[in-house]
């Protein structure tokens, strides 16, 4: 596919495990005259994501893997490798890729996390920065590398945790942050690669 700008939109793989609201997002992204991807396909380790429900109603194909051993990667690298997948994007995806995965799509895997990383790396972020009495959290698209929320970061956004917020109102409003910087953060990676 071909954007506004006579440059072949890069073909984009989108790997979920839960609402896709970032998925949702990156979609309507891919669908601007101007956006840099199209998004060709959306994998999942959970049939039942309303992400994967979502997709029901839209032509993008779905397909749902365990992601559990080496197997499952090299059936959805062969996947990839047919579609001609440029670039990969991790959108609340809760599974690890292997060392291996990851080094075959070398700097051509996103992901987003719900902090300021290299602050709170992992899983409860929100729950350990209102534990913490933080003053700002936020939210960062990086470079995946076989080290947990580790590669180099590509953007982020910082969001002020006020007296009041909870883990469940800070992640709402740190997820409405993360709906505008993924789309960010994809034009800049390809606008330097
Ligand atoms: C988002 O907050 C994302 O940053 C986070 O899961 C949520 C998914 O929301 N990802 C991680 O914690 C990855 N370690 P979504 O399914 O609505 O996009």
């Amino acid at each position: 596919m071909v954007g506004l700008t006579g440059v072949r939109k890069k073909k984009t793989a989108i790997f979920i495990s839960g609402n896709g609201s970032n998925m949702k997002k990156l979609i309507k992204f891919s669908k601007l005259r101007n956006s840099p991807i199209c998004v060709d396909l959306v994998l999942s380790n959970n049939k039942k994501a309303n992400g994967i429900r979502y997709l029901k109603k839209t032509k993008i194909v779905s397909k749902i893997f365990n992601f559990k051993n080496n197997k499952d990667e090299e059936k959805i690298l062969k996947i990839l490798k047919k579609r001609k997948i440029d670039l990969i994007c991790l959108a609340g995806f809760m599974k690890i890729l292997s060392r291996d995965f990851i080094k075959k799509f070398n700097g051509k895997i996103l992901n987003i996390h719900p902090s300021l990383l290299p602050k709170y790396k992992g899983l409860n972020t929100h729950e350990r920065v209102i534990m913490n009495n933080e003053k700002f959290s936020g939210c960062t698209v990086h470079l995946v590398n076989s080290k947990l929320d580790s590669g180099k970061i590509i953007l982020q956004k910082k969001v002020r945790i006020n007296k009041n917020d909870n883990p469940k109102t800070l992640a709402k409003k740190i997820l409405k942050e993360e709906h505008m910087l993924y789309p960010k953060a994809i034009k800049k990676l390809l606008s330097t690669t």
